[in-house]
């Protein structure tokens, strides 16, 4: 059948607290994400499909109307823009911080600071915002290395219990945003498919908040 509605969802640990909001919005995938290899998911509401997608890809998909919908970290969203998309909903989920955290004892000494991180873009207005000089330098993970090594002197990365940090020599500096999961919609959807996008926008803040109070 023609999918009614296409919502993208984001692997891992976002997937894993998206998919019991889901199930109390009455949407439940047919097979098991965490077993099956497929992608895309068929539901218990028929015309409702899931696609399971990298982070960073969930905007892309989405601004393009790929899917009409999707799940996504903010940190995604700050380092990769939202344009083009709606953001009406705060899911609450898969809450973590956004930070700046060097080796323990750190003290800013030189004029400049190399920051290694795979949210360059936030980094880069951060530092700039303050008026600090930084070199900023791309990794795609393992940032906490980065110092230990000589290669950067701060990281901006993802803190949630701050145990990588620990194990790793570093403590947190500074609160760059309070990082949660987000449902998106494309801007177009939400005219064609209104009657779709506000219903799910409806359960799913109904499915939140009860969440929270469960
Ligand atoms: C994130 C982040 C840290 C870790 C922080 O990585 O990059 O490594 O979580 O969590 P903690 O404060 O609870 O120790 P993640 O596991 O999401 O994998 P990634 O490197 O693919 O982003």
């Amino acid at each position: 059948m023609t999918a009614e509605l296409t919502i993208a969802l984001t692997k891992g640990r976002i997937l894993k607290e998206t998919l019991p909001l889901l199930a109390r919005a009455g949407i439940e995938p047919l097979d098991d994400p965490d077993t099956s290899r497929k992608l895309i998911f068929e539901t218990t509401r028929p015309g409702t499909r899931l696609v399971l997608l990298r982070g960073t890809d969930v905007p892309t998909y989405v601004r393009h109307g790929a899917a009409d919908a999707g799940v996504v970290g903010k940190d995604i969203l700050l380092e990769h823009g939202a344009e083009g998309l709606y953001e009406p909903l705060d899911l609450q989920i898969a809450r973590c911080r956004l930070m700046t955290a060097g080796p323990v004892g750190w003290q800013p000494g030189a004029p400049r600071v190399r920051v290694a991180t795979k949210f360059t873009n936030v980094a880069r207005r951060f530092f700039a915002e303050r008026g600090v000089h930084a070199d900023i330098i791309k990794l795609y993970g393992a940032m906490e290395l980065a110092p230990m090594m000589n290669l950067a002197d701060l990281i901006v990365d993802i803190v949630d219990t701050g145990n990588t940090l620990r194990a790793n020599g570093m403590e947190p500096l500074e609160e760059i945003a309070d990082v949660s999961s987000r449902l998106v919609v494309n801007k177009a959807a939400m005219r064609s498919r209104h009657s779709a996008i506000v219903n799910l926008v409806d359960e799913l803040t109904r499915a939140v908040s009860e969440g929270i109070a469960a």
